[in-house]
């Protein structure tokens, strides 16, 4: 189980006039990572944000712009992997954290934005009775993980290959305790959920492995299936939250006993949680005889609670739907300009995430998206848009802010245009 590769390879062709341009363009950042690099390992804390030769080192975030320490303007198509729905520095949420700021943002005993944090989560999600936070998307898996453990008082766990619950174990691919099969392939699960695992965790669509989406059915039957054979069926809501006011498993008809989230419900401050039915999650709580131990300092941070719930509270029916269409309609403008110039291209999404690949059928699972994301196009794809004012990700992932207006929606499509255009006039082939 691994996700795409976080920087694809580099055309000899691009990288001489692509990077040449980009260094010009960014001296300044150039200069800030030398000194990044000095104290932080490879000039970063995130594997995730790192291309070469360096990254842009962005200084400030409005909406839906990012500002470079070089002054240089970028439309975000990142909203920091998904978290910032609204865009950046949302003035609500600031506003609500800010407040938050001047009279105590973290004490030793509940506070009442926990509480209404927790309420919305439960009043939105129909298998959520009771929430535990965490402080990330990563810590909420690992409790979850446990917790399905403790539960079952069996050990191992289904995953599926290319997706992604976070960077600690026991959630990685390589861990004793994982079992991994290929999405979508029911026959696989079927065979590979014994009677020693304790739960299957499955994302709504593989999200970090390419945005590839769960058929219904196939979801529905793990579901189906590990109930049968005693597991706990454990969805990662992490990304997918922000596509269904209810989490996508309202879409789906699924009720899982575990619920992971993240990202949005912390307004863009560190969070994460998780949501299950009363009886499970009464294993988490102090009173519980046998319970797991399970504290955090910083858990429950009141400026994440008091941002997360003013950003959930905007984030209704019509503005998931009004992502939702906006998605739908760059996703086309996308493939429609690589078809244009001759370049093989498709847009899976899900909800308002988007994943560009380069070849003329979607891939269904985690090796397809592999096999198309070793090509040098998306490393081109990248740097081309960086030079003309759009920030996406070098694998390829990119996603919508309800800051995004018309406007910028066109013009993110005609710097795609211009990109292809580009690539396709440098003959950068797959
Ligand atoms: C589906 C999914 N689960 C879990 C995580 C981990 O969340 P965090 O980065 O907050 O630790 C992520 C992060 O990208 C994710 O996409």
């Amino acid at each position: 189980m691994t996700m795409l590769a976080a920087h694809p390879p580099q055309h000899p062709a691009v990288l001489e006039t692509l990077l040449a341009e980009y260094r010009a363009r960014t001296t300044g950042s150039a200069t800030a990572f030398r000194r990044s690099a000095a104290v932080l390992p490879g000039g970063e804390t995130r594997n995730v944000t790192y291309y070469p030769p360096y990254p842009v080192i962005l200084a400030e975030g409005h909406g839906s712009r990012l500002l470079d320490v070089d002054g240089t303007e970028y439309l975000d198509l990142v909203n920091n992997y998904t978290s910032l729905v609204h865009g950046n520095a949302y003035p609500p949420a600031m506003a609500a954290a800010a407040a938050v700021l001047t009279s105590g943002a973290v004490f030793p005993s509940p506070h009442e934005l926990q509480l209404e944090l927790a309420e919305l989560l439960a009043a939105r999600i129909p298998s959520v009775q009771r929430v535990r936070f965490t402080n990330s998307g990563t810590e909420a898996s690992v409790l979850a993980a446990r917790l399905a453990q403790r539960a079952t008082g069996r050990g191992r766990l289904l995953l599926f290959d290319g997706a992604y619950h976070g960077s600690a174990p026991p959630l990685l691919a390589d861990g004793p305790e994982v079992v991994t099969v290929p999405y979508n392939d029911i026959d696989a699960v079927r065979e590979a959920l014994t009677e020693d695992i304790a739960a299957v965790f499955a994302e709504p669509f593989l999200g970090a492995g390419g945005v590839i989406p769960g058929r219904p059915e196939f979801l529905r039957a793990v579901a189906e299936l590990a109930r049968e054979r005693g597991a706990l069926f454990v969805l990662d809501e992490v990304q997918s939250l922000r596509n269904s006011v209810g989490g996508e498993q309202t879409r789906l008809g699924l009720h899982p006993d575990l619920t992971v989230m993240g990202k949005v419900i912390g307004g863009g401050m560190p969070i994460g949680a998780i949501g299950g039915s009363e009886e499970l999650l009464r294993l988490t709580a102090a009173t519980t005889d046998g319970g797991l131990a399970h504290s955090g300092t910083f858990n429950g941070h009141l400026t994440a609670a008091a941002a997360g719930t003013v950003t959930l509270r905007h984030l209704d029916a019509p503005a998931i739907d009004r992502l939702d269409r906006a998605a739908h309609r760059l996703a086309d403008a996308i493939t429609a300009a690589a078809v244009r110039v001759g370049i093989p291209a498709t847009v899976t999404r899900a909800g308002s995430i988007l994943n560009v690949h380069f070849t003329p059928t979607a891939p269904v699972d985690a090796e397809q998206a592999r096999a198309t994301a070793s090509t040098p196009l998306l490393g081109a794809l990248h740097l081309a848009l960086l030079l003309d004012g759009v920030y996406t990700t070098p694998r390829g992932m990119i996603n919508l802010s309800t800051a995004l207006d018309t406007d910028s929606l066109d013009r993110a499509a005609q710097a795609y245009a211009n990109a292809f255009q580009r690539m396709a006039e440098m003959e950068v082939t797959p």
